[in-house]
């Protein structure tokens, strides 16, 4: 069955104990760490994910665009993340960083900006929970989905089969129910939306809406 993890990221920061309930029923809560390096925004971090994970039972999807993810990401484990995914490109060390990730309990992921290629990193997917296919450029929320990044999907998804992994495939930016279910044909199974559901009168029924899109 389809995931949809909506985005704190649209919410409001003021109320985001509130905003995070609103959502509950949804697979987890995803939380978008931005650090003004990686990506020109500033969000939020360490102490924001714990009050977080200790204000909702919805896990907490940590998805880090920051530089230097192997020095971070673990501190996210601590805070109560159940998945942390760094980027490709701001990880020294993918292999042992996502091993670091499992061993402190959490489930492993990592993202590719929409200019990376997911060839260079076939042999790493044993090592993955998660793959994340970033569907707009990193940094905002309300983007306009990239259907360019359909066929790198395809390919992804096409890769998880012939190795035969349980590896979940995210796509984040864009997705709403206009785009929802291209991603889903070509292989998509786990989806952030932000301005797709906190942008909707009723998040919660939002939330259903696209699982019901992406399950088709
Ligand atoms: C963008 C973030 C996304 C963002 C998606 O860099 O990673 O998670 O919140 O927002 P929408 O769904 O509005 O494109
Ligand atoms: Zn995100």
């Amino acid at each position: 069955m389809a995931q949809i993890n909506p985005s704190i990221l649209s919410a409001d920061f003021a109320r985001l104990a509130e905003e995070a309930k609103a959502v509950e029923g949804a697979d987890w809560l995803h939380v978008d760490v931005m650090d003004n390096h990686f990506v020109p925004n500033l969000t939020l971090g360490v102490p924001i994910v714990e009050a977080l994970s200790k204000a909702t039972d919805t896990p907490l999807d940590c998805h880090l665009m920051i530089e230097d993810a192997d020095r971070w990401a673990p501190s996210y484990v601590e805070a109560g993340a159940g998945s942390v995914t760094f980027h490709a490109e701001a990880a020294a060390a993918p292999v042992r960083l996502a091993r670091e990730i499992r061993a402190k309990g959490a489930r492993a992921s990592m993202a590719l900006k929409p200019a990376t290629p997911i060839e260079p990193y076939e042999d790493l997917l044993p090592e993955l929970d998660m793959l994340l296919i970033m569907t707009v450029e990193p940094g905002f929320g309300g983007q306009a989905f990239l259907d360019i990044m359909l066929p790198k999907i395809r390919r992804t998804r096409e890769l998880i089969s012939k190795h035969g992994l349980e590896l979940w495939l995210q796509v984040d930016g864009g997705v709403s129910a206009t785009t929802i279910e291209r991603c889903a044909e070509a292989g998509a199974d786990v989806f952030v939306a932000g301005s797709a559901v906190y942008g909707a009168a009723d998040p919660a029924a939002a939330v259903r809406d696209l699982r019901a899109l992406a399950d088709v």
